[in-house]
């Protein structure tokens, strides 16, 4: 006669198997052992922690370069600038949307369609072939950009609870004013390439801007979780793509319990914690990224933060890798309360 083994006494664990984000069929698997704890990973395919603030030196761009990637996969990327001077050229991304995240510091945006002056927590949506610049750097200005060929659109659900469109989210300026005669460039990025195009003329300035409103802002101070009394929800998105390659969702505190723990067979999930006061988990730090492959069995931290927090997701379907700067700033990642990874340590589920 066999015998079974005996299941350790305490309630079974759970793990969500999902398809599609949550939009597709989600499988429930019961264990005995908690899933996301694991021993040690060969190989690069494993959890990362980054810390933009962290990036050398060499790297913070200058007048006339492009943001740099930390994290890039196919037809998708995560970049960071850290800009202290006003651009000496003009960009236009002909292929790709850019969304840029203000994590510090101000600047005045020029753009095809109008100025915006920019400041810490502000959500830029760039759409492609607009050309824009930075005319003046108040302070030092330290950006997260994410680049996508799909077509992003501002489309919060849950509005005007969570952001209220019409109120808060806004468009450029126009503004007239040309900058003197002389030597202006457009850098025009196509895919990993670039071309450089010259005028002796201010190629940027508009009269006005009539129609669709194409460049759009909003300020995450003005965007707001949605809470439950019971049970965990998925956040609330924020920006849209028809397609679903590339999604992005407000992740702040909101009441809610501890979502469960889950592997998401589609999506690459990447965090980007950006303002306390409250910790998330084992992150304190704005400018932290925490970065999960699709198909690793993760938990995350607790959402129900009282103190405060600020972050937002990216979901996206292309497979992430880190390039080589991102992997100057990278640190494997436990995948409980996204802390450090540290062999032979126990993990605080
Ligand atoms: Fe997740």
């Amino acid at each position: 006669m066999t015998s079974q083994p005996e299941a350790p006494a305490g309630p079974p664990n759970i793990d969500l198997y999902t398809r599609n984000g949550f939009s597709g069929p989600i499988a429930t698997i019961v264990r005995t052992q908690y899933a996301p704890v694991y021993t040690a990973v060969s190989g690069t395919y494993a959890p990362h922690r980054l810390d933009v603030n962290a990036l050398s030196g060499s790297l913070v761009t200058n007048g006339s370069s492009l943001p740099v990637p930390i994290l890039e996969g196919t037809d998708v990327s995560v970049e960071v600038s850290h800009r202290t001077e006003p651009s000496t050229v003009a960009f236009r991304n002909v292929l790709a949307d850019e969304l840029h995240y203000v994590l510090e510091g101000e600047g005045r945006l020029e753009t095809d369609f109008g100025v915006l002056e920019v400041r810490p927590g502000d959500m830029v949506l760039l759409p492609r072939s607009v050309t824009y610049r930075y005319g003046a750097i108040t302070s030092p200005l330290r950006e997260v950009v994410i680049v996508t060929a799909s077509e992003m659109r501002v489309d919060p659900e849950n509005a005007p609870g969570v952001l209220n469109v019409d109120l808060h989210v806004d468009a450029p300026v126009p503004d007239p004013r040309m900058g003197p005669p002389g030597d202006y460039k457009v850098i025009i990025r196509h895919g990993g390439r670039c071309t450089t195009y010259s005028y002796d003329y201010d190629p940027v300035p508009c009269l006005a801007a009539v129609g669709a409103p194409i460049v759009r802002r909003f300020n995450m101070e003005n965007v707001h979780g949605l809470g439950v009394e019971k049970g965990g929800l998925m956040p609330p998105r924020l920006l849209n793509d028809a397609t679903t390659r590339t999604l992005v969702f407000h992740l702040g505190n909101r009441r809610s319990d501890r979502p469960p723990v889950h592997h998401n067979a589609d999506y690459d999930e990447v965090i980007f914690y950006v303002a306390g006061p409250g910790h998330y988990g084992a992150v304190d730090k704005p400018g932290t990224i925490l970065w999960t492959p699709k198909g690793l069995i993760h938990h995350g931290p607790e959402e129900d933060v009282p103190e405060g927090y600020q972050a937002f997701l990216l979901e996206t379907r292309a497979a992430l890798s880190l390039t080589p700067a991102g992997r100057e700033i990278a640190a494997i990642m436990e995948t409980g309360q996204f802390d450090f990874f540290t062999p032979g340590t126990p993990v605080n589920a």
